[in-house]
């Protein structure tokens, strides 16, 4: 028996193996065991040596069954360390980086070309009241200029009145000018809203807004300014820049700015190429804006100018379609490098 169960102990491959000769052997049903309850039917000495021999063979197995798990359980850890071994030396795997959005990379490319003129970026809630956005503009009531707006309103206060998510960023121009004395030289990039939605126009785009005030500020000041920033934004030194006479309430006088451009074959270049394409509204500041800020007109003289983020940026990278840039699709991003 005891050579018989001890090469069950030994060839048991694993520790549930193992556990089932226990069991069967030394259980409460194993076969030591139920030889020790034949024992009481023996007489006294028969039992003492029958007894003796069984507790050795016991013994033996136990403690060969004790070995063997050790054993078993040696392997298994080998196995699994083997396994589980890290090579140091396999590169990572790639992870995707998060990238600037492409209207913020076109906010810091202009704003790193204003800063360098000498302009600190400011900026202004996008819920305005009506006086910042309209009135303290020079846009009352009553003005054509508010139906161009196609202005957002909110639900009426207490008082009945309505706030407006800002329609154009020309309200910094008066917070910043009732915030601090000239001289004055900010550009606001920012959110806002007009009830538009097509191929090139977004319920929210963005504007940045650019204000200089100070005793001997020119209408050459704003043309030097904006000519100096349309060629360095569209890193083309000869660029040609138009200032065509237009209309502002908040500025007198008004120009909007065009640079050259070629439309030949339905593709739009940007360049010194005989045509002439809008891409932002200026002009002096409107004497009575300057009023309404609490600046003497009769002191100083400012210049103001406003563009679309997103119509120079379409320009810039030749993009026709404006939607996309709110869908954050990888392969449009791609497309147009801003995401390698
Ligand atoms: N606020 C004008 C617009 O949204 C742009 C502008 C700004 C024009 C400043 C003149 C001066 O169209």
């Amino acid at each position: 028996l005891r050579a018989e169960l001890l090469a069950e102990v030994e060839q048991a491959g694993d520790l549930e193996a193992l556990e089932q000769v226990r069991i069967g052997t030394l259980g409460k049903k194993g076969r030591i065991t139920e030889r020790m309850k034949t024992l009481g039917g023996l007489d006294p000495d028969a039992r003492r040596a029958a007894g003796q021999a069984l507790n050795a063979v016991k013994d033996a197995v136990t403690a060969a069954i004790e070995t063997r798990r050790a054993a078993l359980a040696d392997a298994a850890l080998d196995a699994r360390l083997g396994r589980e071994r890290i090579d140091v030396s396999l590169p990572p795997r790639p992870e995707p980086h998060g990238r600037i959005h492409p209207i913020t990379q076109t906010i810091d490319e202009l704003t790193a070309i204003f800063c360098q003129m000498g302009f600190t970026v400011a900026e202004g809630p996008d819920i305005e009241s009506d006086y910042y956005n309209f009135t303290a503009l020079n846009i009352p009531e009553d003005h054509p200029a508010r139906q161009e707006h196609d202005t957002f309103y909110l639900q009426p206060d207490a008082e009945g009145r309505r706030k407006v998510l800002r329609t154009h960023t020309s309200p910094v121009q008066i917070r910043a000018m009732e915030k601090s004395p000239p001289p004055i030289r900010i550009i606001v990039p920012g959110r806002t809203f007009r009830s538009d939605h097509d191929a090139t126009h977004s319920p929210m785009f963005h504007q940045v807004e650019g204000l200089v005030v100070d005793k001997k500020t020119h209408m050459g000041h704003l043309k030097g300014c904006l000519i100096d920033f349309c060629r360095a934004f569209f890193g083309i030194d000869d660029l040609p820049v138009r200032f065509r006479p237009s209309y502002f309430p908040f500025t007198e006088p008004s120009a909007e700015v065009d640079i050259g451009c070629s439309r030949r074959g339905g593709e739009l270049k940007i360049g010194n190429y005989g045509d002439w394409l809008e891409i932002l509204g200026s002009g002096m500041v409107n004497p009575r804006v300057l009023a309404n800020a609490g600046i003497d007109p009769s002191e100083y003289q400012g210049f103001a100018f406003g563009m679309g983020i997103e119509r120079i940026a379409m320009l810039k990278y030749g993009i026709p379609d404006l939607r996309p840039f709110y869908d954050s699709d990888l392969r449009w991003l791609r497309h147009y490098g801003f995401v390698p």
